[in-house]
């Protein structure tokens, strides 16, 4: 086993070995951010996105496999419709200027959440995103999977009506269904367990966050706010991971 801990100067050295192959990350406390620079909530929001501009680097250079943001919930419409517009502009800014970038890094864009079904008005919004998809397909590099429009429950019940279709039209029959068939259906088919949900800014609750797939990840809670999440703070968390003991129901 390699070294990890932390080394002389304090910085954080990780063992690659031990690292997560899938990350979860819900980035909260933009707003407080903001508010305790007696800014309005959108600044916490732009510097949010440079936040995560950091973190998806620091993830790649690592050599993660995976890693799912939290960026907007189902629930997240309930906020002023001048925060939504704001949120979304960013988004739309970050995919047009981010994702040459990204492409080039081979990483794989994937939208988890119901990007079909936005308000009117965010066409420009959902046209980036397919773009970005689209484009990004067949890269092999990091699975940058972007959590938007997203809902836990919402994506389990979306499961059970695509396995009710099938199921109708034959396909399969209901004592075929089990958890592999199950797993097909979410947003996260095909990529690997989440080993490792972080959130920032104190909160100890998941939000309607992965509830499927959160069954056996480890918890992180920092009360660091999203848009001071840096590298090192990340290197920290990480290193936390390393040390837990994983049992899964076994001893
Ligand atoms: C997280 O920060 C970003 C999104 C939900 C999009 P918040 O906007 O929730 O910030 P706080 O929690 O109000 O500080
Ligand atoms: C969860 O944060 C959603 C995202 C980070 C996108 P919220 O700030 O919306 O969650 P609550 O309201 O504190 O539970
Ligand atoms: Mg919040």
């Amino acid at each position: 086993m390699g070294l990890f801990g932390k080394d002389e100067t304090g910085s954080v050295q990780l063992d690659r070995a031990l690292l997560p192959r899938h990350v979860a990350i819900i980035m909260d406390g933009n707003g407080r951010w903001a508010q305790k620079r007696g800014m309005p909530r959108s600044f916490g929001h732009k510097a949010g996105v440079e936040a995560l501009r950091g973190i998806i680097r620091h993830s790649d250079d690592l050599g993660i496999e995976a890693l799912t943001i939290y960026a907007f919930s189902t629930e997240n419409w309930k906020r002023s419709a001048e925060e939504v517009g704001a949120l979304m502009g960013l988004l739309l800014e970050y995919f047009t200027r981010e994702l040459d970038e990204l492409h080039r890094k081979n990483v794989c864009i994937r939208i988890l959440g119901d990007i079909g079904d936005m308000p009117k008005g965010l066409e420009r919004q959902q046209q980036a995103l397919y773009a970005a998809m689209e484009k990004t397909r067949a890269n092999t590099g990091l699975k940058l999977n972007i959590a938007l429009n997203y809902g836990g429950r919402q994506e389990i019940v979306r499961a059970a009506r695509m396995l009710a279709r099938k199921v109708q039209a034959g396909e399969i029959g209901v004592d075929d269904i089990d958890m592999a068939h199950f797993e097909a259906e979410l947003y996260t088919a095909d990529l690997p367990e989440v080993d490792f949900m972080i959130r920032t800014s104190g909160e100890i609750r998941l939000s309607n966050f992965l509830l499927y797939q959160l069954a056996y990840a480890e918890f992180y809670q920092t009360d660091v706010l999203w848009p001071d999440f840096d590298e090192n703070a990340y290197d920290e968390a990480l290193l936390a991971y390393t040390k837990r003991n994983r049992r899964f129901g076994g001893v």
